[in-house]
């Protein structure tokens, strides 16, 4: 991926943020949980897109800095944050550097839906890790990476819908043919759970906690599956 994609689909993705239950009703809580208490403490959003997290992040007490490439969400980001001020600070920055930020700035990290996007992901790992204080937490959304392979799809048999994997150990970037998704109009890379576990141990952030949110309300009526299978994988990471 080179450039910032997100420019050329922002309000398209705005949109979609706001309207789909995906994010209201699975991605936020999961990550929330994880984060805990937020209250007073310094939080970096990595590639925070048009603020979701942040603001949620902001609402719960917590002094947030959101860094993204997209310049064309970031003005979105600062005009909700213009709109309803929560105090939050939206920075260009490369996840894979946070060139902005200085050593051990944060109490915490989250980063929602966006590891996928991210080329290198061990400079990004080392990056989180650099700008975190001792004793600081990382919380990240990913799409769960054994079942949103490229190759898999939702089925349905006399047993009901399910999810069917093919691919899963084919790392690589991908785009959907459904033009109509994210995946579909950016693209993103699929790595193997084991290389998203893997990548942070070796920069010195270790898995503690995992969310594989079931779908609920709106989600659960329109993606059924999700009752069978989970698309979300939330980890928090905490600095050994
Ligand atoms: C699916 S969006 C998620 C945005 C937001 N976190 C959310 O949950 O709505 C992926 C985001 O990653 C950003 N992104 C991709 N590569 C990046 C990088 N190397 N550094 C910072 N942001 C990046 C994109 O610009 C986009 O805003």
């Amino acid at each position: 991926m080179t450039g910032a994609p997100y420019d050329a689909i922002a309000r398209w993705y705005d949109e979609l943020v706001r309207s789909a239950p995906l994010y209201e009703e699975m991605i936020l809580p999961a990550m929330l949980e994880l984060a805990g208490d937020v209250a007073g403490k310094q939080v970096l959003d990595v590639a925070c897109g048009q603020g979701m997290v942040s603001r949620a992040l902001a609402q719960r007490g917590a002094r947030v800095t959101g860094a993204d490439i997209s310049t064309k969400l970031l003005d979105l980001a600062q005009r909700y944050e213009n709109e309803t001020p929560l105090g939050i600070r939206y920075v260009h920055d490369d996840a894979q550097t946070l060139a902005t930020f200085e050593d051990a700035a944060f109490d915490g990290a989250t980063c929602g839906m966006a590891l996928m996007n991210v080329d290198d992901l061990d400079a990004a790992a080392r990056s989180i890790r650099r700008v975190l204080k001792p004793g600081g937490w990382f919380v990240a959304a990913i799409t769960h990476p054994c079942y949103q392979t490229p190759a898999s799809e939702w089925v349905e048999d006399e047993r009901g819908p399910a999810r069917l994997v093919r691919g899963y150990f084919n790392e690589g970037y991908w785009e959907s043919a459904d033009a109509d998704s994210v995946r579909g109009k950016v693209g993103e890379h699929h790595r193997t759970l084991s290389t998203y576990i893997n990548t942070f141990a070796r920069a010195g952030l270790l898995a503690e906690r995992l969310s594989e949110p079931a779908a609920t309300g709106r989600r659960a009526a329109e993606v059924p599956g999700n009752l069978e299978a989970p698309s979300i994988l939330v980890v928090r990471w905490a600095l050994r």
